[in-house]
Parts: C-alpha cells; sequence; structure tokens
C-alpha cells in the first residue's frame, strides 16, 4: 500500500524543479517506462528513496513490479561497511549486458557511497556504463539531472562536496498510509573513529522546529498515526538553530498534535541523552517506550579509541535512570565486534554490557574498515578468525535474553499498531507494540494500519505470536 503526499512548495528551488518534473511528464507520461529503486543502508537513505519515488511518479514513470522489469534504475548507496559497497559493484556488473542491449535504459546511481572520490574513480574506470551519479546532498535536483541526461545523452555526475539549502517540499511516496519519518536534521559530527557517515552526509544541519511540525500536521491530517523522527543524533538537535533549542521540546511540540498516536525516534547517543529527554519521555504518553541506544562497546579504553565519549559506567548508569524512569520501556542497540585494538577482556566488557542492559534486540556488526577515517590506519586490527569467534559468542548472550523477555510477554495484553502481512504467512499480520515487539495475529488485512488489542499466546526469540481480543 503505498500514498502520495504533495507537501506545499515553499522554495524557489524546489519550485524550479518542480517545473521540470511539469516538462518532463509531457515526454513520459503515458509512456509506460518502468523505474525501479533498490535502497541500501539506513532509514536515511530509506526516506531518501521515497522522495525519489515521489518525483519519478509526478514525472509519469510507473513503478516496476521486478528489477529485470525496469527501463530506469536507481541504487540509492551505503557505504557504512564494505559489505554494502560489494553488494553494489557486483549488482552493477549484472546491468551492463542489459544496457548494451537497450539503450534507452538508465541507470543511476545516488547515495552514501557516492560521496567517496575512491568510488567515484572505480565507477569512471570500470563502470562507466552508468547514466547519472548524485550524491547526498543534491537529491532534490533529481529531475533536473534526469532532463539534461535525457536531453544530452550524457552520462552526468554531480556530486556535491557539502550542502547548501535543505531543500525539503518535494513530492514524495510513502510506503504506508499510517506511519511516516520525519528528518528533523541532517549529518553529523561526532565523527566516531569507525564512521564513514560524517565524511558522507556533512555536518549537522537542523531543520526548524515550525517546519517539522508544519510537515507532522500535514501528515497526521493525511492520515498518519505514528512518526519516526530521524537524525544521526537526536540528542543534539536545535544546537544550531538560529534560535536554539532542545530535542525534548521539539517531541513536546509535535505530541500536541491531535490526532499522532505515537511519536518514535532515532537514533540518540548516549553522550548526549539529557534528563530533560528521560523526563518529557517518561511523562508524554505518545511517546513509544522504545530507546534504541547504541552503545558500541563495552570497554571504556575502547570506547575512547572509538571517540564516543562516553564510559562504560556513563552507559549503564544512563540505562539505570532510564529504566527507573520508565520501567516497562524495551531498550535495543548497536554493537561492533573486532574494533581495532580490542582484547578478550575488551570483548568481556561488552558481554558485561549487554547483560546488564538486557536488550530486547541488538543490530550487531563485525567492524570493517573504512578508508579515511581514523580507525582504518590504528594498529592492531583484530584478526577474523578471533572476531568471528567473539561474533558468535555475543549472539548467543543475546538471543537468550530476548527470548526470555518474550517469554514473559505470554499471557499479556497489548495494543498493537498493525503494519504488514507477515513474511512468513500470508494469513497472518505483524505489528508492533508500543516498547517496539514485533507481534504475528491473525486479522484481516484491512486491519493494517489499525489499532487493536492482542493477548499473547507463545514467544519466539524475536517476535511474538498473539490473538485479538
Ligand atoms: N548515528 C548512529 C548510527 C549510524 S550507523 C549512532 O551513532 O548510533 C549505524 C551503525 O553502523 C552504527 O551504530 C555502528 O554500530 C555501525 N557501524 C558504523 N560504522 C561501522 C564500521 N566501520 N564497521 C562496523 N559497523 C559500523
Ligand atoms: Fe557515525 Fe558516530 Fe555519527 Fe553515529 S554518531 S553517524 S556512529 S560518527
Ligand atoms: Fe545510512 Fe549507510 Fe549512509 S547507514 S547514512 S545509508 S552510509
Amino acid at each position: 500500500m503505498s500514498k502520495r503526499t504533495e507537501i506545499k512548495i515553499t522554495t524557489a528551488e524546489a519550485k524550479r524543479q518542480a517545473d521540470i518534473i511539469t516538462q518532463l511528464s509531457y515526454h513520459i507520461k503515458g509512456t509506460n517506462l518502468k523505474y525501479f529503486i533498490a535502497t541500501f543502508g539506513c532509514q536515511m537513505n530509506a526516506h531518501d528513496s521515497e522522495k525519489i519515488e515521489g518525483c519519478l511518479e509526478q514525472i509519469g514513470y510507473v513503478k516496476a513490479e521486478k528489477e529485470s522489469e525496469a527501463d530506469f534504475i536507481i541504487y540509492n548507496t551505503c557505504c557504512v561497511r564494505e559489505n554494502a559497497e560489494l553488494k553494489i559493484f557486483g549488482k552493477l556488473g549484472h546491468l551492463k549486458s542489459r544496457k548494451k542491449k537497450n539503450p534507452n535504459f538508465i541507470v543511476a546511481l545516488c547515495g552514501c557511497m557516492m560521496q567517496q572520490d575512491v568510488v567515484l574513480d572505480t565507477l569512471k574506470k570500470t563502470y562507466n556504463f552508468v547514466d547519472m551519479i548524485f550524491g547526498t546532498y543534491n537529491i532534490y535536483k533529481l529531475p533536473e539531472l534526469l532532463q539534461t541526461r535525457l536531453e544530452t545523452g550524457e552520462p552526468i555526475i554531480d556530486i556535491w562536496e557539502t550542502h547548501e539549502d535543505i531543500v525539503e517540499d518535494l513530492p514524495s511516496i510513502r510506503k504506508h498510509d499510517f506511519k511516516s519519518c520525519i528528518n528533523i536534521m541532517y549529518g553529523c559530527n561526532n565523527f566516531c573513529t569507525y564512521c564513514i557517515v560524517p565524511y558522507v552526509r556533512g555536518r549537522e544541519r537542523s531543520r526548524d522546529v515550525s517546519d517539522i511540525v508544519t510537515e507532522a500536521t500535514h501528515l497526521v491530517n493525511d492520515g498518519v498515526k505514528e512518526i519516526m523522527f530521524l537524525g544521526q543524533n537526536v540528542n543534539s538537535y536545535g544546537k544550531n538553530l538560529e534560535e536554539p533549542t532542545t530535542f525534548a521540546k521539539l517531541l513536546e511540540e509535535v505530541a500536541k498534535i491531535d490526532g499522532l498516536e505515537r511519536i518514535r525516534f532515532m537514533t540518540p547517543h548516549p553522550k548526549d541523552l539529557s534528563d530533560e529527554l528521560i523526563e518529557v519521555m517518561a511523562k508524554t504518553d505518545k511517546i513509544c517506550k522504545n530507546l534504541h541506544l547504541p552503545f558500541q562497546a563495552g570497554s571504556t579504553d575502547i570506547l575512547k579509541k572509538m571517540n564516543r565519549g562516553y564510559t562504560k559506567e556513563h552507559y549503564l548508569n544512563l540505562v539505570k535512570k532510564i529504566r527507573t524512569a520508565m520501567p516497562e520501556i524495551t531498550l535495543t542497540t548497536d554493537i561492533i565486534v573486532g574494533f581495532p585494538g580490542e582484547t578478550d577482556a575488551d570483548f568481556e566488557d561488552t558481554i558485561d554490557v549487554v547483560k546488564q542492559a538486557k536488550y530486547l534486540s541488538a543490530f550487531t556488526f563485525i567492524y570493517s574498515k573504512r578508508t579515511g577515517t581514523p580507525a582504518a590506519t590504528m594498529e592492531n586490527q583484530v584478526e577474523e578468525a578471533v572476531v568471528k569467534a567473539r561474533f558468535n559468542e555475543l549472539i548467543a548472550v543475546l538471543d537468550p535474553i530476548s527470548a526470555e523477555y518474550m517469554q514473559n510477554q505470554v499471557g499479556k495484553r497489548f495494543v498493537v499498531l498493525l503494519e504488514d502481512v507477515s513474511k512468513n504467512d500470508k494469513n497472518v499480520l505483524s505489528g508492533r507494540t508500543e516498547t517496539g515487539i514485533l507481534v504475528h495475529v491473525n486479522a484481516d488485512v484491512k486491519d493494517i494500519g489499525e489499532f487493536v488489542e492482542v493477548e499473547i499466546t507463545s514467544a519466539k526469540t524475536h517476535y511474538l505470536n498473539g490473538k485479538l481480543v
């Protein structure tokens, strides 16, 4: 199910692109040319892809069911780990022959990976059949870039080193009618030593409170019940605005919107998570009691080398404070295994944090060397076999904690927002509790987007089964 949102066009740049969309649509509408977007990486990219879809559909392209049917293929890329990049190069290799067979076939690449010079060099050398390359700062220029490509027939590479304006007011296609993401800020200033994001997404910049509230109100009027705020470090939201404010104050403002039922956000950084935020979360019913709080590593020594800005003790104290203020809250996290110099004792600290913090679930990553980041040239990179063994041990500790938590939910009742048809069984719907637990329940497809009461009948490690009550 998808829904188009047309937000009022307010900036001159957005208006210019909208005019180009209209001109292009005279040529494309009715031709049945099909597009396909493959999105890699995080929710930022997923949200950017919604904007790309919005533009393409207004231009008149039709969404292809399968990649093999498309006339216009876009890969919105991620480079946070090496695997993500290898996947893209692998997929690109397959497109070369299609390009040879069909001269009208267009291949576009955008997103984080394109912001790296080394990637551009490889593309120019080995994948010179790619038609359009743009980055993370100029997605809104897509109509103009496409127009130039169609008019000249020449490949286009348009990568900006940094951002100019934040241009928001473009059409976008929402994946769900009833929930949506809103970018509240872009970029990151933290420079964790392993991470490429600050280099490919630029410095932190927050959107105005009034723009965010307007967008949220618009979405709610359009049927949205749940909003997820996105930012690489939402806790530093508002610091660089002309009239500085805090993330907690933004949440309080948005919670006033009638008809909005659930507010989520990611990602908060443990070093900046304020008492004000904990207080606002605790007292505001609409803010979901689930916190994604990446700790990355348990050892204070490794955290220092990672430039995370907190210690093991600070993190665990924070968890205690959060759980005291909101006993029902669930926590999820990101963990990196095998950061350069990680010893067995350091890894034991990671295991210790996992045991104490008791996560509902965790994204676990093997450290991946990213060229250009400080960690890439650090000494004592950990041997692959050691990292793999630690990774497996970590999962073996995480899973029983999730399983026990899940088992304790059997017999309880939860309000669940039904979101999708389950991947495994077409007759089953999946949804989430306020605390972010995935629940499977027998219900009618027409109930997608509705809140229902569910009694939990059985538990698996990563989801619950329940019945409607
Ligand atoms: N801004 C968010 C996370 C963004 S990237 C935060 O700070 O929490 C998502 C996750 O990818 C990170 O939390 C980290 O766990 C992981 N990650 C980032 N760079 C990585 C690397 N070089 N190797 C392995 N995992 C990495
Ligand atoms: Fe990367 Fe750290 Fe910024 Fe997160 S906070 S995006 S991990 S540099
Ligand atoms: Fe996200 Fe990957 Fe970019 S995690 S910010 S899409 S590098």
